[in-house]
């Protein structure tokens, strides 16, 4: 089984950062291969609304959303980390959702049937409040992006009041739950 990471902070060794590795631990330990990708070193440009994807579903802008795509695809288990900023998921993770437009409009527009079987999934969200509101905001953009692109929204961790870089360390709590939310999958 091939679980997928991908993390939309720019801090690295940051909460989320450390929250997506235990994840990916949990998982490992179940005998899973993990792989973590990191946005912030990708170059995606935002989704630029053309209106065009290619026969076999992908996106026509040529930069790194490209091989993303490919293991996006690939993977049997995705887990999708970010730290709430303003109120939502991070610029980076809401760039690479949107960057998905393509398999959207490929599947609900051009109604080409698509050979992608249904995975797990699972959201990590890190704010330094404690607003509810905040989490369920990147958390129904997660639940539409992970339905267009075939993940079934398995499992959530939330870490509400953890602010400063790696203070997720002092929350063993919430580093175990991410450990066991790695193994469910
Ligand atoms: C640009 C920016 C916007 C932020 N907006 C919020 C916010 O709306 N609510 C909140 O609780 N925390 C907010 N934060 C704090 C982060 O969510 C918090 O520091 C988090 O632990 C960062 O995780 P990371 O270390 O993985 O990047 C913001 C931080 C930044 C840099």
């Amino acid at each position: 089984m091939y679980i997928l990471g991908i993390n939309g902070s720019p801090r690295i060794g940051g909460n989320t950062d450390i929250l997506l590795d235990k994840a990916l631990e949990g998982a490992k330990t179940k005998g899973a291969k993990t792989e973590k990708v990191i946005l912030n070193k990708l170059k995606i440009s935002p989704c630029q609304e053309c209106e065009k994807v290619r026969d076999d579903g992908t996106c026509i802008v040529e930069d790194d959303f490209q091989a993303l795509y490919e293991k996006v695809k690939k993977a049997d288990a995705l887990v999708l980390a970010s730290p709430i900023f303003f109120g939502s998921l991070s610029a980076q993770t809401k760039i690479m959702i949107d960057r998905f437009q393509c398999y959207w409009r490929y599947r609900y527009i051009l109604k080409k049937a698509t050979s992608q079987k249904t995975r797990p999934g699972a959201l990590i969200l890190v704010e330094a409040s404690k607003r509810g509101d905040f989490f369920n905001n990147a958390k129904s953009i997660v639940k539409n992006f992970f339905a267009t692109i075939d993940v079934d929204y398995k499992g959530e961790l939330f870490c509400p009041g953890v602010d400063t870089k790696a203070a997720i360390a002092k929350h063993p709590d919430f580093l175990q739950k991410a450990f066991e939310l790695g193994g469910t999958l």
